[in-house]
């Protein structure tokens, strides 16, 4: 095995191939982070690493030269914060890379490491923040070709310090969620992570209350192509199961209320019933009318909406009963609602302590490249950021 170096700038011929040769003979060494002077490249090990423990924390923090140790994403967390005090300027990480190599996993990891070496305002702020990731991910997340846990939305998570260093909080953007997945996947791939959380964490009493059944019974969580349950054995329930209680105490953790929670599953509720509702086309004209009026039903129930005002907007064709007063519709009582799952709402309870002057470090961790038989133009926008990133 040739001999490689910790920091591929120092190398006499930087090309494409030397650096891909280091960092193979690197991976065959267990050797995963390398410099490229300021630019950390992770491989994706695929496999749990013993190099994020407090111990680890300590080092980099601890550590006067970067050459004393070895390569690891601590160190550009570590720096970030550091030159963050030292020069009073907000500093930012971007991560890029295909989808499936890690930039998420390494986002949280440079979380965790600063926020284990901040100290912060306000008691519970490190765990919320690191909180709040998960959540994030049950609503933004899905399993694809490429990862079981794929980011389909970019994050800008932006910590907030005094100028002394004091952690005081958090901010969230979010960027190009891929609104498709709701209601079409690839292949074997799956919608976002909420939706299955549901069926496998709630008791049948507690999802008759969004008037659900079972998963199978909803089209947008059925694998068209492979057939049979939508969830493929007893393991698949429960660690799905877990992942649901997971999310609830993170909501309470967060500061989401009961009310507000059960508001988030009515929502959702109201996607898997509405994308029920079937528009087939009449054979002579272009119109298209309902079939089966039960799932509009529901939705008008759970969302407060006028049933035909709904039914007028979804097919032009005549739908009420002659005679049948047209009502106006009541404004439904969601205007909020979809503000509700986004970071937005998430900031307000992370951001309470920030000032106006405070710095920041910001981690921008967005969706990877992509590329497939078939792309969406949804991916094609997310890989030209990606490139200009780059
Ligand atoms: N440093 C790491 N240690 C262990 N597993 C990792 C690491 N980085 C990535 N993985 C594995 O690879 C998967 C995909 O990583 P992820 O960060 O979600 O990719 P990306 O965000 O780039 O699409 C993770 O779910 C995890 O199983
Ligand atoms: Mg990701």
């Amino acid at each position: 095995m040739t001999k490689t170096v910790n920091d591929l700038a120092t190398l006499p011929c930087l090309d494409a191939r030397a650096i891909l040769e280091h960092l193979r003979s690197r991976h065959a060494s267990n050797q995963y982070y390398t410099y490229i002077g300021d630019v950390v490249v992770a491989v994706n090990p695929f496999k749990r690493l013993n190099i994020y423990g407090k111990q680890y924390h300590y080092k980099y923090q601890k550590a006067k030269l970067r050459s004393d140790l070895k390569p690891h994403i601590f160190w550009l967390a570590d720096h970030a914060y550091k030159r963050m005090r030292e020069r009073r300027s907000p500093q930012c990480i971007l991560v890029s890379g295909e989808s499936g190599s890690g930039k998420t996993e390494n986002s949280k990891l440079m979380v965790q490491h600063i926020t284990f070496i901040c100290q912060s305002s306000h008691p519970f702020l490190e765990a919320k923040i690191n909180e709040v990731n998960p959540l994030l991910e049950a609503f933004g997340n899905a399993k694809t070709a490429m990862n079981d846990n794929s980011s389909r939305f970019g994050k800008y998570l932006e910590l907030k310090f005094t100028p002394a260093g004091i952690l005081t909080g958090a901010k969230i953007t979010d960027y190009l969620l891929e609104k498709t997945r709701v209601t079409q996947q690839g292949a074997g791939e799956r919608s976002f992570h909420i939706f299955y959380y549901l069926f496998a964490g709630m008791t049948r009493e507690e999802l008759s209350n969004y008037y659900l059944e079972t998963p199978e019974d909803y089209r947008i969580l059925r694998d068209e192509a492979r057939g049979g349950p939508v969830f493929n054995s007893a393991a698949d329930i429960e660690s799905h199961r877990l992942m649901f209680h997971k999310q609830l105490n993170i909501l309470k953790l967060v500061g989401f209320t009961e009310w507000e929670i059960s508001m988030i599953f009515t929502l959702l509720g109201a996607v898997l019933h509405t994308t029920n509702i079937t528009l087939p086309k009449h054979e002579e004209s272009d119109l298209v009318y309902i079939v089966d009026e039960l799932p509009l039903h529901i939705v008008c129930k759970l969302m407060g909406l006028n049933e035909a005002a709904v039914a007028e907007s979804l097919s032009p064709v005549p739908h009420t009963p002659e005679g049948a007063s047209h009502h106006e519709q009541k404004p439904p009582p969601s205007e909020g609602w979809v503000g509700m799952l986004s970071p937005r709402r998430c900031n307000a309870r992370l951001l309470a302590d920030c000032k106006k002057l405070d710095l920041s470090v910001g981690i921008l961790d967005m969706s990877g490249f992509e590329n497939f038989t078939n792309n969406s133009f949804e991916q094609l926008c997310i890989n030209v950021a990606n490139e200009q990133m780059q």
